[in-house]
């Protein structure tokens, strides 16, 4: 009946709609067919004996099964690193006035642009890894330091090759949009309309993007700028996200839930206009405790807005070298509870069903459910809350992939 049948765990399915926020099953069994769930529940309601059910029955030794960690917002694939301007900035240099004297992402773009695809492979490749030991199957994977199309396309295909050698799931996003290069220096409306009318259709025809993002930042992107970006995401039937209100409010969530955006990241600056028009449209938030902690910034998302109004929170690493280099969305969990105040059950919602939800894979992965995928972590923990408790710890014991063995 069962492929693999998982007995003597305790599930947090992380479903929808549960009365203690984690999907609680003690003394739970998992029936797993092909590469989905196909049955989930107490083990004294299975119809049968285990052994009867199944040829190859796994005894997962009282831990704790949770749907696989999903990272839904990263810049995995760069050169190079940021130390220096982290000492920079510890002697007061701002984020910002690095990014205006040609530091700061112009930086990582010039060493993406030098290196090979082979060289940034294994360094994504590393992080990619020590993610997926935290029980990490799922992935968002960002381009943008290139800025140029043979660079962004050296990118992407990185992604690409990372999600078919792991057998993960990658969600590929486009971020030409991210920075102005410096061949275009004094003309972003140019380099936008380079980004619309050639570097994105050129991808796009590539079977290299799945979604696109922007930066809407005074050091970034306008709106008028990144509505021409999502015009274009549209008409190639691309969803859309957006960097928006990290470090000023540019009402740049409401531009994104107008184009129905999967999501409105980082949101520090967000204001009750912009929650409504993203409750409406459906966009989730994902918030990003990581850079907030980096940029040591002070204005928290407003977490009780999005909580009145349900929008879905969703946490990320945002792992990137220049406002967050964490390899860990462990930590996250610790961070978002400890700064923006999250219960335990938002914030592991907040790296399963609701990180799912932000990249549009709801019906795919994100809960312990009939018919999603069987990508699951065992977890050597007393209860789902730990994993937002401890911090520096790893507690990830065994882990079950979707497609390719690892
Ligand atoms: O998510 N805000 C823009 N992008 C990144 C930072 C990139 C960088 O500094 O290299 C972010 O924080
Ligand atoms: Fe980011």
């Amino acid at each position: 009946m069962f492929d693999t049948l998982w007995i003597n765990i305790h599930a947090a399915t992380m479903a929808e709609n549960q009365a203690d926020g984690f999907g609680i099953i003690k003394n739970a069994a998992v029936g797993i067919q092909g590469k989905n769930v196909s049955w989930i529940g107490p083990a004294a309601e299975l119809p049968g004996k285990p052994g009867a059910l199944s040829q190859d029955v796994r005894d997962g030794g009282g831990k704790w099964m949770t749907p696989a960690l999903i990272d839904c917002h990263t810049h995995l694939i760069y050169a190079g690193d940021r130390a220096a301007e982290f000492e920079q900035r510890l002697q007061g240099v701002s984020y910002a006035d690095i990014a205006k004297a040609g530091g700061g992402i112009l930086s990582t773009v010039r060493a993406t642009r030098e290196a090979t695809e082979q060289q940034l492979y294994e360094a994504a490749l590393g992080r990619v890894r020590t993610l997926m030991r935290e029980g990490v199957m799922t992935f968002e994977m960002k381009s943008g330091y290139g800025l140029d199309t043979a660079t962004e396309r050296k990118i992407l295909r990185v992604a690409t090759r990372l999600r078919d050698d792991l057998g993960l799931r990658v969600q590929r996003t486009f971020l030409g949009a991210h920075a102005l290069p410096p061949e275009y220096a004094g003309r972003a409306d140019d380099y936008i309309n380079f980004v619309c009318n050639e570097m994105l259709p050129a991808l796009d025809a590539e079977k290299l993007v799945d979604a696109v993002d922007g930066f809407c930042e005074n050091i970034g992107f306008t709106r008028e700028q990144m509505e021409k970006v999502f015009k274009i995401a549209a008409a190639l039937g691309l969803p859309v996200k957006l960097h928006a209100e990290q470090l000023s409010n540019q009402r740049g969530a409401e531009l994104a839930a107008q184009y129905h955006a999967l999501s409105a990241d980082h949101v520090e600056y967000l204001d009750e206009a912009g929650v409504k028009a993203m409750a409406d449209a459906g966009t989730a938030a994902v918030l990003l405790p990581g850079a907030f902690y980096f940029l040591r910034e002070k204005q928290l998302p407003p977490v009780d807005l999005l909580r009145k109004y349900k929008v879905p929170m969703a946490l990320a690493t945002d792992h990137n070298p220049g406002t967050s280099p964490t390899l860990s969305l462990l930590l996250m969990l610790n961070m978002a509870c400890t700064f923006f105040r999250l219960t335990p059950e938002e914030a592991l919602a907040g790296v399963t069903r609701h990180a799912a939800r932000a990249l549009g894979f709801q019906d795919i992965c994100g809960t312990l459910e009939k018919g999603k995928d069987a990508a699951f972590v065992l977890w050597d923990i007393n209860h789902p809350r730990d994993l937002c408790y401890y911090f520096g710890n790893n507690p990830c014991s065994d882990r079950m992939p979707t497609g390719k063995t690892l």
